[in-house]
C-alpha cells in the first residue's frame, strides 16, 4: 500500500466514524426532545391526577355531561386551581375525563394555564388526549357517543386538538367571567353545569 492510499483509507474511516456517531447522537436527542403534549401527559401520569381534588361541589364520582364532552364526566383540579377556583391562577390544571354511558373512558380533556401562552384567551393551553396518551385528531371528537354530532366533522383529519385549539376556545369563551372555564360558574356549587344551562335557557 502506498503512503497516499493509506492516508486516504484513514480519512475515509475517520469520516465514516464521524457520520455514524453524529447520526447516533441526533437519534438520541430526538428521543429526549419529545413534544410538549407528550411531556405534559407524562407529567399528568407522574403526578397521578386521579388523586387531585375533585371540582368544588363534587365527590369525585361520575356526573352527567353533555356533547361535546362525555355522557359521564369526572373532573380533577390541581393544587394551584384548587387554591383559587375563581381566579384560576397561572399554573392551574383542570382535567376532565369523558366517559361513555357504559362508563368506559373515551377521552381526557385538559386545560393548563400558562403565562403568556395565549393572552386573548386567558392563557389556557388546551389538549384532548386518548386514554393511551396520544392526542385526539380534530375529526374524531365532538361525538363522545360515536353517533351524534356528525355535522361537527371537519375535513382535516390531521389537526390535533391541542394548543390554542379554536375548537375548544370558541365554546369555552361563553363561560362566565371571561376565564374560559365553566365549572366555577356555578352559583350553587352543588348544581351541575348542564343543569344550570338548562335553567338559563328556560327563562
Ligand atoms: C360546544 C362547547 C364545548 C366545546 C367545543 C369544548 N368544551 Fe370543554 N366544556 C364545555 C362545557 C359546557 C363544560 C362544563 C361541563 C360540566 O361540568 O358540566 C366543559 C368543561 C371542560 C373542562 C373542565 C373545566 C371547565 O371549563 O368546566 C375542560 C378541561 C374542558 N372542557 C376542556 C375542553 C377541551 C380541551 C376542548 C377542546 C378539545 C373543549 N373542552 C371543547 C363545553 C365545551
Amino acid at each position: 500500500m502506498t503512503r497516499s492510499n493509506y492516508r486516504f483509507i484513514c480519512i475515509a474511516l475517520f469520516t465514516f466514524a464521524l457520520v455514524v456517531s453524529t447520526s447516533v447522537s441526533t437519534g438520541q436527542s430526538q428521543e429526549t426532545a419529545k413534544p410538549f403534549e407528550a411531556r405534559f401527559w407524562q407529567f399528568l401520569m407522574g403526578n397521578n391526577y386521579k388523586n387531585w381534588a375533585p371540582a368544588p361541589g363534587q365527590d369525585g364520582d361520575f356526573y352527567s355531561g353533555q356533547v361535546p364532552h362525555g355522557a359521564l364526566l369526572k373532573m380533577y383540579i390541581n393544587r394551584a386551581a384548587a387554591s383559587d377556583v375563581d381566579g384560576l391562577r397561572i399554573g392551574s390544571v383542570v382535567v376532565l375525563e369523558n366517559y361513555r354511558s357504559d362508563r368506559s373512558l373515551k377521552t381526557i380533556s385538559v386545560m393548563y394555564r400558562t403565562e403568556g401562552f395565549n393572552p386573548s384567551a386567558n392563557d389556557w393551553y388546551w389538549v384532548e388526549y386518548n386514554p393511551d396518551g396520544t392526542v385526539v385528531k380534530e375529526s374524531s371528537t365532538g361525538q363522545p357517543q360515536g353517533q351524534s354530532g356528525t355535522a361537527m366533522l371537519v375535513s382535516s383529519k390531521s389537526t390535533k386538538l391541542l394548543g390554542k385549539s379554536s375548537r375548544c376556545i370558541s365554546c369555552h369563551d361563553q363561560a362566565e367571567g371571561s376565564d374560559f372555564a365553566f365549572f366555577n360558574d356555578r352559583e350553587d356549587s352543588s348544581v351541575a353545569g348542564s343543569q344550570k344551562a338548562e335553567t338559563l335557557s328556560l327563562r
